[in-house]
């Protein structure tokens, strides 16, 4: 199983400060956005990672993460011209997809709590798609799943004016090789744009598509606006203060899932400079 981060975009809600850098490098809390992303990625077992944004953004993710490896894992790079739709992911990537199956997150999306709805679609995942559903109050602003009584997909609206449920898709989407072809056919939406929503209607036409939906134990948190920002800041502030754990620490999770070894754990800690961060990173080692 491949992954890809999509982290491009215009950004342009959350001017002036995409003005500079882009919105997955705003920060939650104490660490920038990206992190939460490639966390469920790693969290999931997946060890090769492709990153793919603009040509300004890339040397900056290229910074913070380098190739990978002293995560335990490799980090690649790819360019997105223009924001022309999520689906163009699988476009940007299909070398890096090679033959395999695929796992893609949205660069702004942040996923906290138990993550087994995520670990048991990697593992079930053979001919077909598995995507999620997550009950929220302003579905006008989401992909929107209705389901049947029996809980089967019966339609996955974009953006709906009128939605038919409150049941949002998350930027969370595990595919099959085949959505790389899928992907190439689409045409572009009315607002210009080769839908996610397209590639999952597809796969929901031929029957292929699983829709798992979410529990209210796990957090999905939007990262749209100024103000969600700061309440998710808030949120994982709360959190590791609470519970003296770090969310979303990719150099911990590296360790605890034994992509690095404790020598290289040490090593890597004494690449990072003396902060709270190198703090919490010294403490597990004596834990
Ligand atoms: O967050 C979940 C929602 O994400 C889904 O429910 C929707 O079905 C899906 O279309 C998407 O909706 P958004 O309106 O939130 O998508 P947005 O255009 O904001 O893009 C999401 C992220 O992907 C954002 O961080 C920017 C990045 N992006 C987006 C596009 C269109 C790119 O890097 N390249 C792109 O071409």
């Amino acid at each position: 199983m491949k992954g890809i981060i999509l982290a491009g975009g215009a950004g342009t809600r959350l001017y002036p400060i995409t003005k500079v850098y882009s919105k997955q490098l705003a920060l939650i809390y104490d660490k920038p956005l990206i992190y939460y992303p490639l966390s469920i990625l790693m969290l999931g077992g997946i060890k090769d990672v492709l990153i793919i944004s603009n040509e300004e953004t890339i040397p900056l993710y290229e910074k913070l993460f380098g190739d990978g490896s002293q995560l335990g894992i490799s980090i690649s790079y790819a360019v997105q011209a223009a924001p022309n739709g999520i689906a163009e992911a699988f476009i940007v990537g299909e070398d890096f997809i090679g033959k395999e199956s695929v796992t893609l997150i949205l660069g702004d999306n942040i996923f906290y709590g138990k993550l087994n709805f995520f670990y048991n679609a990697i593992e079930g995942n053979g001919d077909g798609a598995t995507i999620f559903a997550y009950k929220v109050n302003d579905p006008q602003r989401y992909g929107i799943v209705k389901f049947d009584e029996s809980g089967h997909a019966l339609s996955i609206e974009e953006k709906p004016q009128n939605p038919k449920s409150n049941y949002a898709v998350p930027g969370l989407y595990v595919y099959d090789n085949r959505v790389v072809e899928i992907s190439k056919k689409l045409t572009p939406s009315a607002r210009g744009e080769l839908e996610i929503t397209d590639v999952n209607k597809t796969y929901l036409r031929e029957g292929k598509l699983k829709v798992q939906p979410i529990g209210r134990g796990v957090a999905w948190l939007d990262t749209g606006t100024p103000e969600a920002l700061l309440k998710a800041s808030s949120f994982f502030g709360v959190i590791e203060d609470r519970q003296g754990f770090k969310v979303a620490c990719v150099e911990e999770i590296a360790y605890q899932k034994g992509f690095i070894n404790r020598e290289e754990f040490v090593k890597l800690i004494e690449t990072i400079p003396k902060s709270l961060y190198r703090n919490y990173l010294e403490k597990l080692l004596e834990d």
